[in-house]
């Protein structure tokens, strides 16, 4: 089974997200397992304090070391990890082959960043990897911790109801997914292209393709070069 433990300040920002859907049966169906650290409960602080004033000053807090040594120390010798990874924007950008290679891990850690970032002797020590979403901030890497976790899951073998579905998606040959009809054939005026309605296998996946191509060199160039 994948374990995936998240370091987070704000852990309940993700519970949900990951008792619903695809997730959650990826779960239920003992293909992963989530497990949440509250980075509080690693601070030996008055007030469960985790943040810290940078020095050389500046404006802006940072996530202090002992919380996160602390917290990573404990679960490094609990369990042998293939990955830590943390979250920030200046990170490698998430991409599907990423996406793909990670699903083939047993063990990660994921870090979520916060404030101005970690205390920059974590990231020399522990971290392994470091990932962004996309070219814009967010105020915290739940959100990217959470869509690169729903990114793995979803390709875990058994996670989606059918097997194949996953190698039809947009980005896995390159090319953007082709569009998609289902019932009635013909709605106000609008059909499905008769293709579809031929039964003939090849001349359909043909389509789809030629669809695909099509659809990629309008939206995304970028991706046939
Ligand atoms: Cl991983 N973290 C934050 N804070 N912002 C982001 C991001 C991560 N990826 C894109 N924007």
């Amino acid at each position: 089974m994948m374990r995936i433990d998240i370091i987070s300040v704000i852990p309940a920002l993700m519970h949900s997200f990951f008792e619903h859907s695809i997730c959650k049966r990826a779960s239920d169906a003992g293909l992963v397992n989530i497990v949440f650290h509250d980075l509080h409960d690693f601070s030996l602080k008055k007030h469960r304090q985790v943040d810290d004033y940078p020095f050389g000053g500046g404006a802006g807090m940072v996530m202090a070391i002992e919380p996160l040594s602390r917290c990573l120390d404990q679960l490094l010798a609990e369990q042998m990890y293939d990955e830590v990874i943390f979250f920030t924007p200046d990170g490698q950008l998430l991409k599907q082959g990423l996406a793909n290679q990670l699903s083939l891990n047993a063990n990660m850690i994921f870090i979520c960043g916060h404030y101005k970032g970690i205390d920059e002797r974590v990231r020399d020590k522990y971290v392994t990897r470091e990932v962004s979403i996309g070219d814009y901030v967010l105020s915290g890497g739940e959100l990217a911790a959470a869509v690169t976790a729903d990114a793995i899951i979803r390709l875990l073998p058994g996670a989606l109801g059918d097997e194949s579905s996953a190698l039809t998606d947009s980005f896995q040959d390159g090319l953007l997914a082709p569009p998609v009809y289902t019932r009635p054939s013909e709605f106000n005026g609008q059909s499905v292209p008769e293709v579809l309605l031929s039964g003939h296998d090849r001349n359909i996946d043909a389509w789809r393709h030629e669809q695909s191509v099509l659809r990629t060199q309008k939206r995304r160039p970028d991706l046939l070069s």
